[in-house]
């Protein structure tokens, strides 16, 4: 086993409050690890740190052989990191194809910005083509991404989040607000999309997380308590008096 990613003493305060409390994680080469905790634990601000949306106020975050600590949000893009949001991140009036192919010329950057007519680009295209067939979403493909029922919305920005090649993603609850039909869609593509990845996932539904993940990792208040395959954290008398009270199983 290798680490792709590890962070080391990560620290986050925002103000005087600190937030993330001296994070150490390792995630290993096509791992399926999920990250739970209760709201406010600091999963969010984790998955900020770690794709360069915030600062880190002390600590390491490496991705393979790179120290990508406060490096830009495109540049780990680059390195083949890339995340979703927790809440739904997509070109409402643009359609399916369209938003799709947004994340795969973004993924590109500026080797393409000199391309004036990017339908001609064969390569974006093929790309966004194969992008839409994996998420199941090719026969919507000229449906404004607004009018897309909830579960095709959360696929389709998984597509996006994929759409540059990354092998290492990071999903912030993708089965939020969905029914149980539409989060067995989902997982189901959850699946399918990380066979060569590694997957990171923040997910708060725990029969999610017990069938999804290889390891888990619990954070409350900004600390990792566990970290360890699901039969062990599920046995874990820390993570179970942490949940005390809830339907943690
Ligand atoms: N940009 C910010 N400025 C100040 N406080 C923040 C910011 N982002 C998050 N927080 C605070 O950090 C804590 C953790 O939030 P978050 O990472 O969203 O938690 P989670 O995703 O685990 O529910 C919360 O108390 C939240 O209010
Ligand atoms: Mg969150």
């Amino acid at each position: 086993m290798s680490a792709v990613l590890e962070l080391e003493h990560l620290r986050k305060n925002f103000g005087a409050t600190e937030i993330i409390r001296g994070v150490d994680l390792t995630i290993q080469a096509g791992e399926r690890h999920a990250i739970i905790g209760p709201n406010g634990a600091g999963k969010s601000t984790l998955y900020n740190l770690i794709s360069g949306l915030h600062e880190v106020t002390s600590g390491k975050i490496r991705l393979r052989n790179h120290d990508i600590t406060n490096r830009r949000p495109f540049e780990i893009n680059r390195l083949g990191l890339s995340r979703s949001f927790q809440v739904t991140n997509i070109f409402p009036r643009m359609s399916v194809f369209e938003n799709v192919r947004c994340g795969v010329l973004w993924s590109m950057g500026c080797k393409y910005s000199f391309w004036r007519r990017v339908n001609g680009n064969v390569e974006v295209q093929q790309r966004t083509e194969e992008i839409l067939e994996s998420i199941h979403l090719a026969d919507k493909r000229h449906i404004p991404a607004s009018l897309l029922p909830y579960a095709d919305q959360r696929a389709l920005e998984i597509g996006i989040t994929i759409a540059g090649g990354a092998d290492v993603v990071l999903l912030d609850e993708p089965t939020a607000g969905m029914s149980h039909t539409e989060t067995a869609r989902v997982v189901a593509l959850i699946r399918e999309i990380s066979q060569h990845k590694t997957l990171v996932v923040v997910e708060h539904d725990m029969s999610v997380v017990f069938d999804l993940a290889d390891r888990i990792s619990v954070l409350v208040y900004g600390e990792i308590i566990a970290s360890d395959t699901p039969d062990n954290i599920r046995g874990n008398r820390a993570v179970r008096e942490a949940y005390l009270g809830t339907d943690f199983v």
